[in-house]
């Protein structure tokens, strides 16, 4: 039996950005997905979360900047502080207090930064003293995403067929890492429309390209690992953006259709095309939100910079490098 720790634990996780994306869940309940993914964690975008158990109290409590958190959010932290307190064989409410360095729900990945930092918090604050593995698993109950923010740089989360064998690892040590950086850009900050979880349910059960992407995803998992290992940055860009694509296809094939694009997302890919036809080696990908990320090396950086901030304004155009793993404050 665990220890109850009466003392707040604080954690800070970094989000990630998918480059082999995580699309639909074979088990909605244990968030066991169809195809495995391969993500990079970003050093500029974190989220900080505090965690005390309070005997004395007599619901949980969700704070995220500052501000009691609404319904919906409370409920899905409150449900994984139940998966913890099962396993601590506790029942305490708790206390959690998190600041999201990264735009909420806005396709940034604040649920992997914030259920990572809240499965290490809440884990060892409730006396657990559990290996990277088994945080990586109880990360992904909270949000699938998750279990790939415990570890930093390249992640690989392979899919596994149940609870015991569904988590993330770290990639061994690649070149490209040194060089690679991710200029993030913000067109939209506030909270999407269809939340990652509803846009890949209808994706699974209405795309009919569904079974495709199992497939594709594989391939192309296979050869974005290959491009890692031969440090071939013009491959794993390449492999990235059509990855990045072929999701958002499923949105696009799904009934009712839907996108997380808007105007400026297209600009913006069209202009990282037209760098490239320029001999800028720099590729884009996206995730369920309206928001681009480039990829490219440390010296095609200010090219892109220039570019973007002209489009965008300074403020709305962030360099990251690749992140840190699950840190205890
Ligand atoms: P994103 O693209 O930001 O990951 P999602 O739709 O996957 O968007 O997840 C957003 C949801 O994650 C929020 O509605 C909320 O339920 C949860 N979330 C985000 N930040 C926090 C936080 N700091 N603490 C707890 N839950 C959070
Ligand atoms: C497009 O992990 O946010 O960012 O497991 O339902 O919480 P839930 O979904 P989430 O989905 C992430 C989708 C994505 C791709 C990715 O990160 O792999
Ligand atoms: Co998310």
């Amino acid at each position: 039996m665990a220890t109850l720790s009466n003392n707040p634990v604080t954690a800070r996780a970094h989000t990630n950005i998918a480059l082999i994306k995580y699309w639909g869940k074979k088990d909605d309940t244990l968030i066991i997905p169809y195809t495995s993914s391969l993500s990079l964690t970003l050093d500029q975008f974190y989220t900080d979360t505090t965690v005390q158990f309070d005997a004395s109290r007599s619901t949980d409590q969700l704070i995220i900047d500052n501000q009691i958190s609404s319904e919906q959010p409370l409920h899905r932290v409150s449900n994984f502080l139940d998966i913890v307190r099962r396993k601590a064989q506790i029942n305490s409410p708790a206390i959690v207090n998190s600041h999201n360095h990264v735009p909420t729900a806005a396709g940034l990945a604040s649920s992997a930064s914030a259920f990572a930092a809240l499965a290490a918090a809440a884990s060892k604050a409730a006396g657990l003293n559990l290996t990277l593995s088994e945080l990586s698993r109880l990360a992904r109950r909270g949000s699938g995403s998750a279990c790939r923010s415990i570890f930093g740089g390249f992640a690989e989360w392979q899919r596994g067929e149940d609870d015991l064998t569904s988590y993330a690892m770290p990639l061994k040590a690649a070149a490209l890492l040194e060089d690679i950086r991710v200029v993030a850009l913000t067109v939209e900050r506030g909270p999407k429309a269809i939340s990652s979880r509803q846009g890949m349910h209808l994706s699974v059960t209405t795309s009919p390209y569904y079974p495709t992407w199992v497939k594709t995803c594989q391939t192309d998992l296979t050869q974005l690992k290959l491009a890692i290992e031969k440090n071939n940055f013009a491959k794993f860009g390449k492999i990235s953006e059509l990855n990045a694509m072929r999701m958002h296809a499923l949105t696009l094939s799904a009934d009712p259709d839907f996108t997380y694009f808007n105007g400026q997302t297209l600009t913006i890919m069209n202009l990282v095309k037209q760098l490239r036809h320029n001999g800028v080696a720099c590729y884009y990908t996206i995730d369920a939100g309206p928001n681009v990320k480039v990829l490219c090396q440390k010296a095609s950086v200010a090219k892109v910079v220039d570019t973007f901030s002209q489009l965008l304004g300074k403020q709305n155009v962030i360099v990251a490098k690749p992140g840190p793993g699950i840190q205890y404050l």
